[in-house]
């Protein structure tokens, strides 16, 4: 039996990349664009692309599949643009849900005043799309955190799926603002006010960084003058990669749930670096030739990292590699990992074993034969909330932009809590780099603690490591 996921596609950002997500995953499932299953000559194919196509998309008749998919703006232009494409007749009508006027890159309108007025509507919408699930495993959320909707009612909306299904997986692929993208002054202020919320009631974020987008589209795709579209094709390959061990056979991260305990050691540090190999302009994949080797130094390569972060500073505390490709032999991955496993001994915190994971989807991309897509939970990420935190800080003491959040009943308050949430996540993620365990010693007191509760009768069962 599959699990579900519902998803949702929140302001401008969200409904883009969730746009981009269904296009691809349309194409991995072999789904034509009126959402019917295109056969092919091959039935084991086949059916390994509709094992688990029930994850994301519900059978709504013989063969054809509608996207347990939810959009929601405050305007209504994208989801227009949306509904008037060949692919939109896929998505089932009464999911779409509009406001009229935008939040104003407001995140007081997007998560209070504005998006208190679409809120109930969107919940109920969530609640419907879950019913309609065996046995949903968790949702996903598409989003920026530097606008007014996808951040403020995206993040109201997050907290109201973590009322309503305290114990589902909720994950989000939420966009960080760069200026060297938008220019909109606030941003600093929404993304942190979105982070704080995040933190709290969000189970992983996949970190995709607009700063690291335009330099990879810049440098490595050598597109001259990066626009959205080249930025959110980058960014569907890397969700392909991430999704297609939730989407096709595979031993490890099969579902949310796993990923989750794979990846998140401390509840509150649930940012993911991600990366994907190989990287390649729309059209130019057929001219890509890697080896498993090759995409793998890629994929731990900074220049394919999808946030902007300083390699060096910052320790691993685990990873997992997903290798997509038709006939890919697992001893020369584990021979990879391992070979990792021990150059990079010093770029792990030592406290936590065997924390690289990897699979393999037999499963191959769309344009290429070869993929690998790599998602860690390290220190380094870091980086993307101190510069956010900086960028907060300059404009906060003077209270510069403030009254247009007064404006909608916020206080100073709110502003100091996200701030001090945001900065309090990177201590914890510099505390975390710097514990290092002595681990002969800590063996040998472990062997000690373990003699001793041999020897007590009924000794309580302790798993939990000794020392952080
Ligand atoms: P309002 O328009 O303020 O109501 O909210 P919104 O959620 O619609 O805003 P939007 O998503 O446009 O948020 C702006 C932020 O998202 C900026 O940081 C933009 O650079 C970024 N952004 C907007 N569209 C895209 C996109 O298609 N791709 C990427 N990568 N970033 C985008
Ligand atoms: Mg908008």
């Amino acid at each position: 039996m599959v699990r579900e996921i519902v998803h949702v596609q929140v302001g401008q950002c969200g409904n883009q990349i969730g746009n981009v997500f269904w296009e691809t995953m349309c194409k991995e499932h072999h789904l034509a664009e009126d959402g019917k299953f295109v056969p092919s000559q091959n039935k084991h194919h086949d059916q390994i692309r509709l094992d688990k196509i029930g994850v994301y998309f519900r059978e709504a008749g013989e063969k054809r599949y509608v996207p347990r998919a939810i959009l929601v703006d405050l305007e209504p232009g994208i989801l227009e643009v949306i509904k008037a494409a060949p692919t939109g007749k896929m998505f089932k009508p009464d999911n779409f849900i509009f406001g009229a006027s935008g939040a104003g890159n407001n995140w007081g309108k997007g998560h209070y005043t504005e998006g208190a007025q679409l809120i109930e509507e969107c919940v109920e919408v969530v609640r419907r799309e879950a019913e309609s699930c065996d046995a949903p495993q968790g949702f996903q959320i598409t989003q920026s955190l530097g606008g007014g909707t996808g951040s403020g009612l995206g993040t109201l909306l997050l907290n109201r799926i973590r009322d309503g299904f305290p114990d589902r997986i909720t994950a989000t692929y939420s966009v960080y603002p760069s200026p060297k993208v938008s220019d909109v002054v606030v941003e600093p202020y929404n993304a942190t006010l979105s982070i704080h919320q995040i933190i709290e009631n969000g189970d992983e974020t996949f970190v995709i960084d607009n700063e690291a987008l335009y330099n990879i589209s810049h440098n490595v795709l050598k597109q001259a003058q990066p626009k959205y579209k080249e930025l959110n094709w980058v960014i569907s390959l890397v969700m392909a990669g991430i999704t297609s061990s939730l989407r096709f056979p595979g031993k490890l991260n099969g579902d949310l749930r796993k990923m989750a305990v794979n990846l998140v050691p401390f509840p509150r540090l649930h940012f993911f670096l991600i990366a994907q190999s190989p990287l390649f302009a729309p059209g130019e994949g057929a001219k890509v030739k890697l080896t498993i080797q090759e995409i793998t130094d890629q994929m731990w390569s900074s220049r394919n990292f999808m946030a902007n972060v300083v390699p060096g500073d910052g320790k691993y505390l685990s990873a997992s590699l997903a290798y997509r490709g038709a006939d890919i032999p697992s001893q020369e991955v584990d021979g990879i990992v391992k070979s990792i496993q021990e150059k990079m001994a010093e770029d792990f915190v030592n406290w936590i074993p065997n924390n690289i994971k990897s699979s393999i989807i037999s499963v191959p991309p769309e344009d290429t034969l070869l993929s690998g897509t790599f998602v860690a939970n390290t220190t380094a990420i870091k980086g993307v909330f101190q510069r956010i935190s900086s960028a907060f800080a300059r404009m906060y003491k003077r209270k510069a932009f403030l009254h247009w959040y007064k404006g909608e009943g916020m206080d100073e308050m709110e502003f100091e809590e996200s701030d001090k949430n945001v900065r309090d996540l990177v201590t914890e993620y510099q505390d975390k780099q710097d514990v290092v365990v002595d681990m002969e010693n800590a063996e040998n007191a472990e062997n000690a603690e373990n003699a001793d509760e041999a020897q007590a009768e009924d000794a309580p069962q302790e798993d939990a490591p000794a020392e952080e």
